[in-house]
């Protein structure tokens, strides 16, 4: 693979129009689940920098999300459907924005430094495979863009899960 990842000091919107193709190519032929995330998940943090404190993504095992590949520091393994913002997002299988998570009831303190978040579900079909967790040690960090792009990308990987081992 000669794809290595470069993100110019852009605009968000303008970064995530630059890191897609690459997300697309950085899994294109290969379909191992783990090793695809793990890369998406850091090409994402390169994309997002500073803004993202902590990334990943939480994948639907039995009835329950367990931690994923991610950027940043340990996180909690397992979250309950409807528990916490990621719970909940995957429970009404919609995207979340918490502008303060101390305003979410609920909210699972991961990381302390987190002061806002914004969760994605990934759904392919009527399934769901998980969430895309991103969080931010600034209060108010994403907006409609980031739901937007990040909703793009849940899109491109779950639409491929499928087939991954
Ligand atoms: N804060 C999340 C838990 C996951 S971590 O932030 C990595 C939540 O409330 O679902």
């Amino acid at each position: 693979m000669e794809s290595f990842v470069s993100v110019s000091a852009l605009a968000s919107k303008e970064r995530y129009e630059e890191i897609i193709p690459q997300i697309e190519s950085l899994i294109a032929g290969e379909r191992d689940t783990t090793a695809n995330l793990a890369n998406v998940a850091a090409a994402l943090k390169l994309a997002l920098g500073a803004r993202a404190s902590w990334l990943g993504f939480y994948l639907l095992k039995r009835g329950e999300l367990v931690v994923g590949p991610f950027q940043g520091k340990p996180a909690c393994v397992r979250i309950a459907l409807g528990k916490g913002v990621c719970g909940a997002s995957a429970e009404q299988r919609k995207t979340l924005i918490v502008p303060d998570v101390n305003k979410f009831p609920g909210h699972i303190f991961c990381d302390p430094d987190s002061k806002s978040e914004i969760v994605v579900p990934l759904i392919c079909d009527g399934d769901l495979f998980g969430v895309l967790d991103v969080d931010s040690s600034s209060l108010n960090a994403f907006d409609e863009v980031d739901q937007q792009y990040l909703q793009r990308i849940a899109d491109i990987i779950s639409h491929r899960m499928k087939s991954w081992t």
